[in-house]
């Protein structure tokens, strides 16, 4: 167990004084590892200052394909850390660095398949963002190639580690608070997909499609609430408001901004998920009903007024027990470190990877299946039809995986 750290005192201004022979509370963890972030942007940038803050690993290098992409993140992490980093001109020298303990990808979805075959390449362990690959085929692959993989891929769907997710499967799952789970319905309300280099996500064969892209953390979160197979996905949405004027080069945006999703399990767990993507604040939520009670989360993000994030748990247990309603959002300099703390909480669980310890981080077969359901719905909004996953598993080649 490592010791107490107390940030909010160590950051603080009024504490400069204390020098580092005097340091123990304020004193950052020995980090064992040195990791290698490819692709600098939005979140390549934020596990540079996650894995810093968390201290357990050091940034050594960095590679992007844009000059600025490096540049900006070169100079942000130097507000943050002293040390100096290894910028590698091309993706092999980026893999290959004996000094380097690991790599985490961070590049757009349509580009996930390339890089990390090159990045198997150096046999070292591998974050791979999500969504894990853009079309079921490559996911399919990358689950193969990572099982004769003598190291291990990790994927980033860390909302398994949002405050309120974590909590809610403590009591749905291990408390069994609610009895045997019954119903699932999660949303997210959020603006717009955000600018980004070459504007990738503007697109579906970039994205992958927006349910692929943005709510494989949403599915990955209700398999593992339900706990059985998807055997049923139907869904109606699309593109209401966002980017009906955007082209690049001629092309259109082709991405949608709002679905409904309904998703029947094998164990008759019935779940739905809603997204809007044109509401000016972040809200996600998730109602769980057994049947002995109902769990409440809620996440509120409000940007324009600049206030940090709020996560909450009810339990309502009528006269099965006693109910209660919890504020569980993260510590501050947590919270505020990225995605809420989800990322900070994924690290730790990659550097215990690391270690050689379990973690609950999400694996490439948990990937492919958030992926399974998000294409479902895709191929469900498109044909106007309910999709059978078994047959459309079938017709993807993916029946070995279904159990
Ligand atoms: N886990 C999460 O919550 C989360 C959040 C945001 C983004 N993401 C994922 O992270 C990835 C990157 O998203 P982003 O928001 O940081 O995008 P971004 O556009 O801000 O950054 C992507 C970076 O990758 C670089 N790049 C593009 N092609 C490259 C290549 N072939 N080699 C090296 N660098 C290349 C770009 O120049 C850019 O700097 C996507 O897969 C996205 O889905 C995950």
């Amino acid at each position: 167990m490592s010791k107490q750290r107390l940030r909010f005192f160590e950051k603080s201004v009024g504490q400069r004084h204390i020098t580092d022979a005097d340091k123990y509370l304020y004193k950052a963890p020995e980090s064992t590892y040195k990791l290698v972030i490819i692709g600098t942007g939005t979140i390549g940038q934020e596990h540079m200052y996650v894995a810093t803050l968390l201290g357990r690993a050091s940034i050594h290098g960095i590679y992007d394909s844009q000059k600025e992409s490096m540049d900006v993140a070169e100079h942000n992490f130097s507000n943050y850390s002293d040390q100096s980093l290894m910028r590698y001109s091309d993706l092999v020298s980026a893999c290959n660095d004996p000094e380097a303990d690991a790599l985490m990808i961070c590049t757009p979805n349509h580009t996930h398949f390339e890089i990390l075959n090159v990045a198997m390449q150096s046999g070292k362990p591998i974050f791979l963002e999500k969504p894990m690959a853009t079309d079921l085929s490559d996911a399919d692959a990358i689950v193969k190639a990572n099982d004769n993989y003598a190291s291990f891929i990790q994927i980033g769907l860390q909302y398994r580690y949002k405050a309120q997710y974590v909590e809610a499967f403590h009591e749905a799952q291990t408390r069994t608070s609610i009895g045997a789970i019954k119903t699932i319905s999660m949303s997210e309300h959020r603006p717009p997909f955000l600018d980004k280099v070459g504007q990738w996500n503007k697109f579906n064969k970039n994205s992958g499609g927006t349910l692929v892209e943005k709510c494989c953390h949403y599915f990955d979160l209700i398999n593992q609430m339900a706990g059985a197979m998807p055997v049923r996905v139907y869904a109606s949405g699309g593109q209401a408001v966002n980017f009906l004027d955007f082209d690049k080069d001629g092309a259109p945006a082709d991405i949608d901004d709002h679905a409904f999703v309904v998703i029947d399990y094998a164990n008759g767990v019935r779940a739905n998920f809603t997204l809007n993507m044109f509401c000016h604040d972040f809200t996600e939520d998730m109602i769980v009903c057994g049947d002995k009670g109902r769990l409440v989360t809620q996440e509120v993000f409000n940007i324009h007024q600049q206030q940090p994030s709020t996560a909450t748990v009810a339990l309502e247990l009528g006269e099965w027990g006693a109910s209660k309603q919890t504020d569980v959002t993260y510590a501050r300099e947590i919270e505020q470190s990225g995605h809420h703390g989800a990322t900070y909480y994924e690290h730790i669980a990659f550097v215990d990877q690391l270690d050689g310890k379990a973690s609950q981080s999400a694996t490439p077969v948990q990937g492919l299946w958030s992926m399974i359901v998000a294409s479902a719905a895709q191929y469900s909004m498109k044909t106007e039809q309910a999709v059978d996953v078994k047959a459309f598993m079938h017709d993807n080649n993916l029946s070995k995986y279904l159990r």
